[in-house]
């Protein structure tokens, strides 16, 4: 039953007003409603320092990375949201998954994900899920084909943070079936 997934929602943004955020906040609704079970992560509450290799060494991970891993670990799948920087992950975002990906626990190694993007400009955030992708597999994530890009984001959202039009909707709502029907399989 879908009541039984776990999913950690997170989107690679620290901006309060962040365009990523309202899109990952409507794909936690769309799983929600769905019955799964989800965590929606501000990395503004897990925050961490640029990954260096002699603190780890000194003092194993900091503490936001500690947190971060933790709500990794409990989840079954996750919904990845990334703004595109320069055509890639922001660093926020790649930091975040490098720390998380020390140690021998391997929080991401065969959980399934989903991906979305938003963006402003006209490609939706695409060119940043083209590189998220293969991060993540290498991982050991397994990654539904299809995902969402909402271009022209910033006219996208009403003021409640909702779409204003229902074609971006329904492509979320297809995401959120698309990612809970994979779970299932692979749980
Ligand atoms: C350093 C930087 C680089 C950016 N590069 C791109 C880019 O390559 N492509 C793009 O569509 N938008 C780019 N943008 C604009 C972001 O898409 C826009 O700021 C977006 O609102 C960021 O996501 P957020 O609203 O979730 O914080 C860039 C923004 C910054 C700050």
């Amino acid at each position: 039953m879908a009541d039984t997934i776990r999913i950690l929602v997170m989107a690679g943004s620290l901006r309060v007003d962040s365009l990523n955020k309202k899109l990952a906040r409507v794909g936690a609704e769309a799983l929600t409603r769905l019955g799964a079970t989800v965590d929606l992560l501000d990395f503004r509450d897990v925050a961490m320092p640029p990954y260096d290799g002699d603190d780890e060494t000194a003092s194993g991970l900091p503490p936001g990375a500690i947190a971060f891993k933790a709500r990794l670990a409990v989840a079954q799948a996750f919904l990845f949201v990334s703004p595109e920087y320069n055509n890639s992950i922001p660093g926020t975002f790649k930091n975040a998954i490098d720390w998380a990906s020390r140690g021998d626990d391997h929080v991401f190694d065969g959980k399934i994900a989903a991906l979305m993007a938003a963006s402003p400009g006209g490609a939706g955030g695409m060119r940043s899920l083209l590189h998220l992708r293969p991060v993540l597999t290498s991982l050991g994530v397994w990654l539904v084909p299809d995902q969402v890009t909402v271009s022209k984001a910033h006219e996208a959202f009403d003021e409640a943070g909702q779409f204003k039009v229902p074609f971006y909707q329904k492509q979320v709502d297809g995401l959120a079936v698309s990612l809970l029907d994979a779970a299932r399989r692979l749980g």
